[in-house]
């Protein structure tokens, strides 16, 4: 599994790695295969060389027409595959309401036509080679680089999924979600608390709707009965959040990151650590000491100098986001059309 961090400083070396005996390190390397599902950095090189530049091309291409389209290839990732792995099933539409990408749970999805984009050019190119499930992958990858994020290795190989059900879905992660619904959703992947944080971090580019602060601001369940707004939500921070969402505003958009939205960086840590979380999953990431110690640990002053190292930490939890349930080999399909099956 060859993945390497081309640009942020300071990369974790794996212990291992440092005076382990050569037969170890063989084991090592074939079992972290495995886990990755055979997996590749370069898995295209030689059946389709532009696959990578190609995708690359046309996310620069949409995020200067759009940079909010950046963010959106972002949030596809996770939501490609955290529902039956990354196997590109969220693409597929039609079934007259009953596929995936109909669950509300994917309410505001955007950027399914940059996937198809890319994929009707790669079908010119080297027809039938080059997965949906991979462009979705390559492009969220392509998306944190042009927003400002780290720049780094992805395995490809891919294979795109044969099934699209309404209701695989509901076991998305939600806005509502407590501390120990987001962890078990995450381990239900293999991702652990460090990764539930350095992966909702992505929030640090991004937008969302009004539509899911409305539960949060304005019929949020009291400790005492009855409802109203978040009481762990400071008065300021309230005030502002409910003049820019009114009360029935599903449509407003603000950003997830306050005062930093767009720029890749931690101050969505520091956010959530000081109260200005957004939504109510990111605040959920400061109730449980698992995951405070980790917001702490990066978004410390000194952690730019001292690490942990955010950016490359990210891009290695997003790479084993990547390979959640991936299909692998002979299994599944290559689809001529990411938005249908062959
Ligand atoms: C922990 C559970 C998570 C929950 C409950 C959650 C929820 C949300 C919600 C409600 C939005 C606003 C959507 C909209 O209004 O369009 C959003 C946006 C976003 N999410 Fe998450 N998210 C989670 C984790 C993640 C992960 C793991 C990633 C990627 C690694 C991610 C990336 C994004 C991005 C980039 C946006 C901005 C999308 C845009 O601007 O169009 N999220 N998320």
């Amino acid at each position: 599994m060859a993945r390497r961090c081309r640009s942020s400083g300071g990369g974790n070396v794996p212990g291992l790695a440092v005076a382990a005996p050569s037969w170890l390190l063989v084991v090592t390397v074939v079992l972290a295969g495995v886990a990755d599902g055979q997996l590749q950095v370069g898995f295209y090189s030689k059946s389709c060389p532009g696959a990578e530049s190609t995708v690359a091309s046309v996310v620069r291409q949409a995020g200067s027409a759009d940079s909010t389209i950046l963010p959106a290839l972002l949030r596809l990732q996770f939501h490609d595959c955290f529902v039956r792995g990354c196997d590109g099933s969220v693409l597929i539409k039609g079934g007259g309401g009953s596929a995936e990408v109909d669950n509300s749970k994917h309410q505001g999805l955007r950027g399914l036509e940059i996937i198809e984009g890319a994929k009707t050019q790669l079908e010119a190119q080297c027809p039938g080679v080059v997965s949906c499930a991979d462009i979705v992958a390559l492009a969220a990858r392509d998306a944190v680089a042009f927003t400002g994020g780290p720049s780094f290795d992805v395995p490809t190989g891919r294979r795109d999924g044969k099934v699209s059900n309404l209701r695989d879905a509901d076991a998305l992660p939600d806005v509502h979600d407590g501390i120990g619904a987001l962890r078990s959703k995450f381990r239900a992947n293999g991702l652990d608390e460090k990764d539930l944080v350095l992966l909702t971090a992505a929030h640090t580019v991004g937008t969302t709707a009004c539509f899911f602060l409305q539960d949060r601001l304005y019929n949020f369940p009291l400790p005492g009965g009855g409802r109203g707004s978040d009481p762990t939500i400071p008065p300021g921070f309230l005030s502002e959040l409910k003049s820019r969402c009114a009360p029935g505003d599903f449509n407003t958009r603000l950003p997830l990151d306050r005062g930093s939205g767009g720029v890749f960086d931690t101050s969505i840590l520091r956010n959530i650590r000081n109260g200005f979380a957004v939504i109510g999953s990111d605040a959920a990431l400061y109730n449980d000491t698992a995951t405070v110690d980790v917001v702490d640990s990066y978004s410390g002053l000194l952690s730019n100098f001292f690490g942990p190292y955010f950016r490359q930490d990210f891009a290695d939890a997003m790479v084993r986001m990547g390979s959640i349930g991936v299909v692998t080999g002979g299994a599944g399909e290559v689809r001529k059309v990411c938005s249908k099956f062959n």
